[in-house]
């Protein structure tokens, strides 16, 4: 498939919310497209919610096979991913702590076949239950922390260990004092697992203090949150802060106002693998913009 046929007949492209992210969307086995990437350009892939151990066939009858199938499609990918980010919910929460440790050595160990660099970080499901104690046994990360990459400042802000859910005083202050060392124009990254707005607090879809920090990233012109948790795209923008969400690997759940109560979205024979994906990212690296492209996960 070339690059014009792909544009025509595939891709939903919209200019974005307000004038930073560019939207596009593909089919599966046409990965590999990335529109325009200058050569100083990057793009990195955001994974999330895998929930490696969950077992519900009815919701998802493929539960071995969605981890392995994203792993193959970035794998495959043409033009390499600079990284790859885990956003959260390596794993399936439990409440036995052996089987909570055998879950993320098993992720771990698949994980470790991705053929690029990888960044990771903990969920509610993983790291909520014991404050992330076995999640760092074996991932080692604090699990809030801060890398550059190609003139982009990247923060992973831990609003997960405290089951509040919150980000609490010491790490507001962490992140002003690593703020207090960015020049204003440095574009800016934030990923985090939980949205940092109160997108429906009802659902545990939220941040309690998530506002804190939304202030403290105000003055930079350039900033940008990937997040995962709530299981299905979306994109909000508070004030000109942009905001992310990716889906699932493993179960979509049903977006705000379909349902009464959170669910988890059935599997659909007609439509396998349907609502469920990753997403690749073009980080521009004056940070003017980002194009994101959804990729549905294949079924083969
Ligand atoms: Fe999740």
């Amino acid at each position: 498939m070339d690059e014009s046929s792909f544009n025509r007949r595939d891709f939903l492209k919209l200019a974005g919310v307000g004038g930073g992210a560019v939207f596009a969307s593909s089919l599966p086995g046409c990965a590999n497209f990335m529109p325009g990437k200058p050569d100083n350009d990057f793009y990195f892939v955001q994974l999330s919610d895998i929930h490696w151990g969950y077992n519900n066939a009815a919701v998802n009858p493929d539960f071995k096979g969605s981890l392995p199938k994203a792993i193959a499609a970035v794998n495959s990918l043409e033009q390499k991913p600079d990284f790859v980010v885990f956003t959260g919910d390596l794993t399936q929460s439990t409440d036995d702590p052996k089987l909570r440790r055998a879950r993320l050595k098993e992720f771990r160990d698949m994980a470790a076949a991705i053929n690029v660099p990888v960044r990771y970080f903990a969920g509610e499901h993983d790291a909520a239950l014991d404050r992330g104690e076995a999640y760092q046994e074996f991932f080692g990360e604090t699990l809030r922390y801060t890398f550059d990459h190609k003139g982009l400042h990247f923060i992973v802000l831990d609003n997960i260990s405290d089951p509040a859910p919150i980000l609490g005083d010491k790490q507001i202050e962490w992140l002003r004092a690593d703020l207090a060392k960015q020049k204003p124009d440095q574009p800016i990254i934030v990923l985090t697992h939980r949205p940092l707005f109160s997108m429906y607090p009802q659902w545990d879809w939220a941040t309690r203090d998530g506002d804190k920090a939304i202030d403290l990233l105000m003055p930079f012109k350039n900033v940008t949150v990937f997040y995962g948790h709530i299981h299905h795209e979306h994109h909000q923008k508070t004030g000109h802060i942009e905001h992310h969400a990716a889906k699932s690997l493993m179960f979509p759940l049903a977006p705000v106002g379909t349902v009464e109560k959170k669910t988890q979205v059935l599997w659909n024979a007609a439509k396998p693998y349907d609502s469920l994906g990753w997403r690749s990212i073009r980080a521009e690296t004056g940070g003017e913009a980002h194009v994101l492209m959804e990729q549905a996960l294949a079924k083969t």
